[in-house]
């Protein structure tokens, strides 16, 4: 399957395929958002049609129309009450397995599944390890009212942490602002390098009309690293 695929999409695939192999029958699984993940979705539905048992609880209604057509069954956090597992993408990660994400909008579910979950695995192409967290823009899931003020409050707020970069774009679908699966927005926060990243998920998360920011930190327990030439690591 993976040698017919063009490079980037080899080394998604073998991170997805070596994740699976952490399941078992039974468990209650975190789906996680993005081209990555949907990897996983595919691997996870091939066991699934093979007789494993588990059931999914989706990320977005991206996922959950994909586990769907895989045949995986899915329900609502709720309704699983907990998780013992999750396996999602990432924009970025460092040394610590602190990690960005929300490139894709799914942030908010995201991190709520993934804490919800007795382990998270993160799967990724060896392009997303950093040394330091912040050169792919931080994802800010913001309600829609007063979304201008949030914005100014949040420039404020990286101005007296002297956050390097601090530009602050809301994300756009084409001519329209992005609406999250919450209905709620988007800012990108263009900061190239956060120093501290535990402080700045505290601080952002305590302005109001911020309902979540995309730094996942002592969330994450393990990265599985895909190559290009098939190779795989874990971190
Ligand atoms: C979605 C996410 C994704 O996991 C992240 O954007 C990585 O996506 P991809 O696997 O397509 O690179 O956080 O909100």
């Amino acid at each position: 399957m993976s040698e017919a695929l063009p490079p980037i999409d080899t080394a998604k695939f073998v991170a997805a395929k070596k994740a699976v192999e952490y399941v078992e029958d039974g468990m209650k699984l975190g789906l996680g958002t993005g081209s990555t993940a949907a990897w996983m979705v595919k691997c996870l539905g091939e066991l699934v049609r093979d007789g494993l048992n588990v059931v999914g609880v989706p990320t977005s209604t991206r996922t959950a129309e994909l586990a769907r057509t895989q045949g995986i069954k899915i329900t609502t956090l709720d309704e699983a009450k907990w998780l013992d597992l999750t396996i999602d993408g990432a924009d970025e990660f460092d040394g610590e397995l602190n990690l960005i994400k929300g490139g894709g909008g799914a942030l908010l579910q995201e991190k709520i599944v993934a804490t919800a979950s007795d382990q998270m695995i993160v799967i990724s192409d060896v392009s997303k390890q950093v040394d330091r967290l912040g050169a792919f823009p931080l994802p800010v899931e913001v309600i829609p009212f007063g979304m201008k003020i949030t914005q100014a409050l949040i420039e404020e707020t990286l101005v007296s942490m002297d956050v390097a970069g601090q530009k602050v774009t809301p994300r756009m679908d084409g001519q329209a602002l992005y609406v999250t699966d919450e209905g709620n927005h988007i800012l990108d926060l263009h900061l190239q390098r956060i120093g501290n990243v535990r402080q700045l998920a505290l601080v952002l998360n305590q302005i109001p009309g911020v309902v979540e920011n995309g730094l996942f930190v002592d969330i994450c327990d393990k990265v599985i690293i895909g190559h290009s030439d098939g190779r795989v690591q874990t971190r």
